[in-house]
């Protein structure tokens, strides 16, 4: 198991998982840049996959390798079905512990799994059972404030058979507010033996270098900081490897990566539902462009794919 891990966390940057956002076409946009980084899927809910085994959701190419299935769910043996059927694709299953959204916790799945460690631990067990995959648990700080479980909890995790850690430096009750807390994520990296990846707020080379030092990880998982710029995770390995910082893209550049993602989209979801699909990343491709308020407002009514294409391209152009 040792080993197979090694291969999969080559890179020090993982993509953490969103729903959403981490599907298909943007992990084929993510490996464009970085060949090693480890990939997640959208959580994939083990009780919809027991109804559904076909889904774009887990769609992937040969080149998407080291790539994580993540399973959300509550019940074991669901748990054990969908790492059995994701095997056969995954190169690690990776159990949501952290989702802290209203829907998913009051249903026991995602981040209520930390107010309930025993349970926790079957699940971690269960997946064991339906994979011969390594399997990671990605999990916050703890349930609210008060109760900030994370250390006991990772350790619970890792002596029922997990052998990764994401962890992401927030509560459940903080949602997504304040600022991720790295330094607090060393305490669990001292306390268990299995790899640690830390979380949260990076979006940058200078805040990789931040959060690796004061959280001591093995590693940091990004999220949000991808939005508009499928090269950061890139541009971070290559800093860690050699020192030198690569500039973000240009503003140009930025923008033939929208055209690539919506084309792609299209592709995988069809004209009508890909251009919409693609509304929501507008905001970041363009955020450092002249009128960007305007012209996002333009594009996410616009409905015609030759319409869209015209202002991308005038913008392109205007930039180059
Ligand atoms: C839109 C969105 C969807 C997310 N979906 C998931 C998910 O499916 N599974 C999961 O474990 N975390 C999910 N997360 C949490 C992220 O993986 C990550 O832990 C969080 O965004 C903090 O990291 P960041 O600051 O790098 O984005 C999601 C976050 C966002 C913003």
């Amino acid at each position: 198991m040792q080993n197979k891990l090694e291969k999969l966390i080559k890179s020090r940057v993982s993509l953490a998982p969103m729903a959403g956002i981490t599907d298909y076409v943007l992990r084929s946009l993510v490996r464009k840049y970085s060949k090693d980084c480890l990939l997640t899927t959208e959580m994939i809910s083990s009780e919809f996959l027991a109804q559904e085994r076909e889904s774009v959701i887990i769609n992937r190419d040969d080149d998407h390798s080291p790539i994580s299935y993540q399973i959300s769910g509550h019940k074991p043996r669901l748990m054990r079905d969908a790492a059995e059927s994701l095997t056969p694709m995954a190169d690690m299953i990776d159990i949501n512990m952290g989702c802290p959204v209203n829907k998913v916790v009051k249903g026991n799945d995602g981040c209520a799994l930390m107010k309930h460690p025993s349970l926790a631990s079957e699940l971690v067990k269960a997946v064991k059972d339906g994979t011969d995959k390594p399997v990671s648990v990605k999990f916050r700080l703890g349930y609210t404030m008060d109760d900030m479980n994370f250390v006991s909890f990772g350790q619970k995790m890792q002596e029922a058979g997990a052998d990764f850690i994401t962890i992401h430096g927030r509560t459940r009750s903080q949602f997504y507010s304040g600022d991720a807390d790295w330094k607090s994520i060393k305490e669990l990296k001292t306390n268990v033996d299995i790899p640690v990846f830390a979380n949260g707020d990076v979006t940058s080379i200078e805040t990789a270098i931040e959060c690796l030092e004061q959280s001591c990880a093995d590693g940091i998982a990004i999220g949000r900081g991808i939005l508009g710029d499928p090269t950061l995770i890139y541009r971070i390995e290559h800093y860690l490897s050699t020192g030198e910082k690569l500039e973000p893209p240009s503003v140009a550049q930025k923008i033939a990566m929208l055209k690539t993602h919506l084309d792609e989209e299209i592709k995988l979801r069809g004209k009508d539902v890909g251009i919409k699909f693609v509304r929501k990343f507008y905001p970041y491709y363009i955020e450092k462009i002249k009128n960007a308020a305007k012209i996002r407002s333009i594009l996410v009514v616009e409905e015609d794919y030759s319409k869209i294409i015209n202002i991308l391209n005038s913008l392109q152009n205007e930039y180059s």
